[in-house]
């Protein structure tokens, strides 16, 4: 065991100790609430619970890929709501980019598709978009990209963009990943990272939607892995070097930066 206690103290004692050479971060839309964005799962303020007006078979049918081809217009009305642009880092994008510039950062895993990481300032290097982003779209037939300012004008306006081709007329969709596609191949790539990491941090995820959600079980054993989350998730707590720092996790990642000695290099990074 390389932890003195399951306490974020402990955790930055580790860190301290000059034994963490590679850090692991896992987030999902819990790290991006504090900005202003809903994540999908919480009771009354999570997406899900709030797609009543699209009258939809289930909630997410607005992320399935044959939904979508028969009835793209409930995703165009989310997607200028969720359009990246308006919304801005927070606490804990900011302690990621600040492990990165440490070189403590290994990788990010990330489920989210605001694009606030890299925002942020973690380096594109480092950052695996296992759902894809809002940054590209392309036809979900021909395949060809579609322009951005283009894009733009058609969330704006909550209109269905259609492929520039006149042979083809597909639909568009941004590149993030719906339900019924494969991960981006960067994901299979990347994922063996996990099990190299001597640190894990698990930030903003409910861990429900696979194969993400197995990231976490590829972490060596004996390697510590901290969630940072408002419930409890997985299968964390189950290994004696868990750490499970409960709550909101801006509150969480404060409390490791202080104990860091970060607490104003994060608070600088996250200012400018
Ligand atoms: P969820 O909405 O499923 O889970 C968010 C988690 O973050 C929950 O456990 C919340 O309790 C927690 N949470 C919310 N705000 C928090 C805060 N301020 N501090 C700490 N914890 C907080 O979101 P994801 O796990 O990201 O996929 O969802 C996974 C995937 O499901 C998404 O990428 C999306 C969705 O369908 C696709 O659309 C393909």
């Amino acid at each position: 065991q390389v932890l003195m206690d399951r306490s974020l103290e402990a955790v930055a004692d580790y860190i301290k100790s000059g034994q963490v050479k590679r850090i692991c971060v896992m987030t999902g839309a819990g790290i991006s609430t504090a900005a202003g964005i809903p994540d999908f799962r919480s009771p009354g303020t999570g997406l899900y619970a709030n797609l009543k007006r699209l009258n939809l078979p289930h909630a997410e049918a607005v992320f399935d890929i044959s939904y979508f081809r028969n009835n793209p217009d409930p995703f165009y009305v989310l997607a200028q709501e969720l359009y990246p642009g308006k919304f801005y880092p927070t606490i804990s994008h900011a302690f990621i980019a600040l492990l990165a510039r440490k070189g403590l950062l290994d990788m990010l895993f990330t489920q989210n598709i605001d694009c606030l990481e890299r925002r942020a300032g973690v380096p594109a290097d480092r950052i695996v978009e296992a759902h894809g982003s809002f940054a590209t779209q392309r036809c979900i037939d021909c395949k060809v990209e579609f322009p951005e300012d283009k894009m733009l004008e058609h969330i704006q306006a909550s209109r269905v963009p259609r492929c520039e081709d006149r042979e083809c007329r597909g639909l568009v969709k941004p590149d993030i990943v719906f339900f019924g596609e494969p991960l981006p191949r960067d994901f299979s790539a990347k994922s063996p990272r996990a099990s190299m990491a001597d640190l894990t941090l698990i930030l903003g995820t409910s861990l429900t939607v696979f194969p993400f959600a197995s990231l976490p079980e590829l972490v060596t054993r004996g390697k510590p892995r901290v969630l940072f989350n408002m419930e409890r998730v997985g299968s964390l707590g189950s290994r004696p070097d868990d750490v499970l720092a409960l709550g909101q996790c801006d509150e969480g990642v404060r409390k490791l930066a202080k104990a860091l000695g970060w607490d104003e290099e994060l608070d600088t990074l996250w200012r400018n």
